[in-house]
Formats: structure tokens, sequence, C-alpha cells
């Protein structure tokens, strides 16, 4: 219901252009579907993923397997475009904390996978050379384990990452990295990813990040790194046969880690923070979304199939308004000038009215790691 009226001034603004073919669209604006393998998309869906990794203190880069769904929102008064952008993606291998973009990182193996779904708004204004994404949320899922079981018995199945064995695999592969340490010693942060696998004996292999610790090699340690940041993350494992225990590590320092925590945003130049009324607030300082990690589907399924009504496999929400005229959001942060620059911003569309080229084609086509 609430893209009813969206529709009617498609419509209307359509056949407004049919009949006036020089004139811009003026408010009200216009939504259209866009094609999801059209270049133009997929470059802005690219580029707002890479900003949303940007905009992220937590968890893994993602990159794009496709793009879901794409509209395109002409503003009135030749304000440039609001895209509204549904995006399938993949986890890699790269913490966010690492700055680093998708492109340069590794895909993760298919028994590893965590893939998902992500909503963003999308502004371009191609004069003023802003591109800029106001606002995402992201929901996520790890790759069935019953279909990894079935397609790859002896590979390693994810480990939850509360679990002792888990968190004892990263303390000795931490003890051994500062063993190995000319000087410096670090501590844990915390433990991002686990998995376990029988080899000889239950292996347990992790990633976690690492802080700097106040204490130095010679010093029984009992400081503790508080509110230091993360400054590295590492990759371990430990393996006990019998009485034996074999353990690795191997760290990735950041490389900008004071800058790791500072706001940025590409493309965006603040130079002064208009305070105003603003319906719907923007800013670069606000987070503009985040990303939601749930459980394994085939679990849910079975545990909640008494729920009522259909429930989506991957919700994502990205209700900055529920008017269906439409809120401004007030976006003058992005411009130089000393005006007041507002976009309109509508409900997020729904999937009903998307175009017949979408979804467009995928990086990674395998059924188990794309949402429905
Ligand atoms: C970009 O925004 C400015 C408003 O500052 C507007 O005058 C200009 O037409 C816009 N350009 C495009 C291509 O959207
Ligand atoms: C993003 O998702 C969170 C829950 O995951 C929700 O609380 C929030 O309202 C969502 N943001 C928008 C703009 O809808």
């Amino acid at each position: 219901m609430m893209c009813l009226l969206p529709l009617v001034l498609c419509t209307l603004a359509a056949s407004c252009r049919a009949s006036f073919p020089a004139q811009q669209a003026v408010t009200p604006s216009t939504v259209q579907s866009r094609g999801c393998n059209d270049k133009d998309v997929v470059s802005f869906a690219k580029f707002a993923l890479e900003d949303i990794n940007k905009d992220r203190r937590d968890g893994y880069v993602l990159s794009l397997n496709r793009v879901s769904d794409a509209r395109e929102q002409r503003q009135g008064n030749g304000m440039g475009s609001l895209y509204y952008l549904t995006l399938d993606v993949l986890e890699t291998e790269c913490h966010v904390l690492s700055e680093k973009s998708s492109k340069d990182c590794e895909k993760r193996s298919l028994h590893e996978s965590v893939y998902g779904q992500c909503k963003a708004l999308f502004y371009i204004n191609q004069s003023k050379r802003i591109l800029y994404t106001p606002a995402y949320n992201c929901t996520l899922r790890p790759v069935s384990r019953r279909y990894i079981q079935m397609m790859c018995p002896d590979c390693p199945s994810p480990s939850d990452l509360s679990d002792p064995r888990v968190l004892e695999a990263a303390r000795e592969s931490l003890a051994k990295f500062n063993r190995e340490s000319a000087s410096k010693q670090y501590s844990l942060d915390k433990v991002t990813k686990a998995s376990s696998q029988w080899v000889n004996g239950q292996a347990y292999y992790v990633e976690y990040l690492i802080k700097e610790s106040p204490c130095t090699k010679s010093q029984v340690c009992t400081l503790q790194s508080s509110n230091a940041q993360p400054v590295g993350i590492c990759k371990g494992s430990l393996t006990q046969v019998r009485k034996e225990k074999f353990v690795s590590a191997d760290c990735y320092f950041f490389k900008s880690q004071e800058t790791a925590f500072g706001s940025k945003t590409s493309a965006v130049k603040q130079t002064q923070q208009k305070s105003t009324n603003p319906s719907i607030s923007a800013s670069n300082t606000v987070s503009r979304g985040s990303v939601q990690n749930l459980p394994d589907l085939d679990d849910e399924k079975t545990k909640g199939s008494q729920k009522r009504g259909p429930v989506e496999d991957f919700p994502v929400n990205l209700d900055l308004t529920t008017n269906p005229q439409g809120d401004t959001l007030d976006v003058s942060f992005l411009f130089i000038g000393p005006g007041e620059e507002k976009l309109l911003v509508l409900p997020f569309p729904n999937k009903e009215k998307r175009s017949a080229n979408c979804p467009g084609p995928a990086q990674e086509a395998n059924p188990s790691i794309l949402p429905p």
C-alpha cells in the first residue's frame, strides 16, 4: 500500500514527460525501476557498498555478489538522484578495520561463507561530484551447515564464539605470537570467527582481534588494556593430539590505527555543519546503519516452524520514513555553499515492481549463498 502513491506519481510523471520530453522532472520526484545489470547501477552499488564498509567498525568487509533491485528517484529542482538499492552480498576475508577495499580481499571458501542482503540509499549529484550513502541496513547468515555437511563432510564447521575451547584456542595462539614477538605484547580483544574439525584430534581455527598490551615481555602482565583499539587481526589454530598441542598464529596489522576510528566518509567535503531542523537527521557523524548477523537459516526453520505468517529469510528494514508522500532529508553538509539542500526520501520500495532485469547476474551463482 505504501507504494501506491509513488506508483501514481510515476505514471503521472511518465505521461508528463511524454508530452514535454525536454522538461526535467520537477517536484514531486519520480521513481523508476532500473535494470540490475545496468552499468551505472552496478558501479553505484559497488560504491555504496564500499561506503558501507568504511562506515562499519565491526565484522568483515562485504563484497557485491549481485544487485537484487534498484530504483532511481530523480529529485525535483535538479538536485540529482536518490537510489534505493537492494544488494546481495558476501563476506570477504578482510576485517573492516583493515580498511581494505573489497576488491583487494579474498573471497571466503564455500564452507565458511556468510551471505546476505543490504538495503541502501545512495545519493548522486554528478555535477557536484557527490556520491553519498545516507543510510543502510544489512542482514547476514552463515551458509547452511546441513548443505556443507552434504557437499563436504570433512570441511571444518563453524563453532560458537562463546565456546570455551574457542577462547582457549585464541589465547594459546596469541601466547605463541607474543612469545615470538621481539618486545611488544598484545592482548586479546575478541574472537571474530571460529570453526572446528577432526584431524587426528579436535582442531580449532580462530580469527581474533588484538590490541596493544601495556606490558612488556619481561613482565608478568596484570594490567588491562581497557579502551585501547584493535591494532590487528590474527588467524590461529589449536590442535590437540592426545597429550600434544599444536598451535599456530599469523597476524596482520592494520595500517592506519588512528584514522581507523575517525569518522570518515569518502567524497564528502565537510565544511560546515549547519543546524536546521530536518525531518530526518542525516550527518556523517551519526551511524548510518547496521549489519545484523542471524543464525543458520535451517536452525531457524526447524525451531520456529509454527511461526505465524510468512517470515522473510533476510529481513532488512530501511524505513527512514513511512509517509507515502515522503519526508525531507537535510543533506546540506554535503554541499560547500551556504544554502540548505534537501532530498525527498520515500518509503523503501518493495520488491514487487522491480525491473525484469532484476536480480542481476551473480558473481557467485551457487544458490546456497544467494538470498531468495
Ligand atoms: C547538483 O546539485 C546542485 C545544487 O547545489 C544543482 O544545482 C545541480 O543541478 C545538481 N546537479 C545534478 C546533475 O544533479
Ligand atoms: C536498521 O535495522 C535496525 C535493526 O536491525 C533497526 O532498528 C533500524 O530502525 C533500521 N534502520 C532503519 C533506517 O530502518
